[in-house]
């Protein structure tokens, strides 16, 4: 899909520790880290998300965490959760099926047609975005479009950091710092995917706005320029 497509604005805010990375080993719960957050800064997390009409998070984070991606701690509407999930595949009983808040699975043309059924008697809206893979651009088409989503809040994975970026659809990025260093080597990190093999291809940022919430420092940024390689 052509990336002049309308589209929200997109933040993608995460959970950092000293060296890069989202959790404490592949296949870890991220929850394990979060426990450590400042309450002031969880405060600030759910804050950013009832300021946002939807939030995004990939398959694989909801198969490991579980997550609920709704507002909590601080007064404010549920965003729409948008799950990524080509084949359909999200477990019958995650959370984000509960109906709890307005919720789109975006699936492709390959998804088994009873998983999306199932899917679907869960109550959640189903949209296709995709052949094979879902197609970023087009699904920020279909949010802007079909669901009126001006601002579009991502929380991970990596993976999905990663498809996001590549496609040149993040506008800003926030990261809350935990002063933690947890190693190896294939531990997930911010981003994911495929390396590069040049300077030209790296992501460049400015530095915005820095400040403490409790003892967690966080740092917002704007991305600058795009990967002309997409
Ligand atoms: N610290 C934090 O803030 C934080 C936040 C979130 C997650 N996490 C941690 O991150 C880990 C999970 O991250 P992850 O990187 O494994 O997974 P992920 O980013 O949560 O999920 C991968 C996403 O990418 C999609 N995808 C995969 N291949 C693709 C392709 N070729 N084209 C387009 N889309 C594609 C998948 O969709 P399909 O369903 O179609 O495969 C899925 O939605 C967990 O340990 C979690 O705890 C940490």
């Amino acid at each position: 899909m052509s990336g002049s497509l309308s589209r929200p604005h997109v933040l993608v805010m995460s959970e950092i520790t000293v060296d890069g990375k989202l959790t404490l080993k592949r296949g870890a719960s991220s929850k394990i880290l979060m426990k450590y957050m400042d309450p002031k800064t969880e405060i600030l997390l759910h804050r950013t998300r009832a300021e946002y009409d939807a939030i995004m998070v990939g398959s694989t984070t909801i198969k490991i965490d579980n997550s609920m991606l709704t507002v909590r701690l601080v007064e404010g509407d549920n965003p729409i959760r948008v799950i990524p999930n080509s084949r359909a595949d999200l477990p019958p009983d995650a959370n984000v099926l509960k109906g709890d808040a307005p919720t789109v699975i975006a699936v492709t043309k390959a998804a088994p047609p009873e998983n999306v059924r199932r899917i679907a008697e869960k109550g959640v809206d189903v949209v296709v975005a995709g052949e094979r893979h879902v197609d970023y651009p087009l699904l920020m088409h279909i949010l802007r479009t079909e669901y009126d989503v001006e601002r579009l809040m991502v929380e991970g994975g990596p993976t999905l950091n990663y498809y996001m970026l590549k496609n040149n659809l993040v506008d800003e990025v926030r990261l809350i710092h935990l002063p933690f260093i947890v190693g190896g080597a294939d531990t997930p990190s911010l981003v994911g995917g495929m390396h590069i093999d040049s300077e030209d291809e790296m992501f460049r940022l400015v530095l915005k706005n820095h400040y403490t919430c409790g003892s967690n420092l966080v740092t917002e940024y704007d991305v600058l320029n795009h990967r002309s390689d997409v």
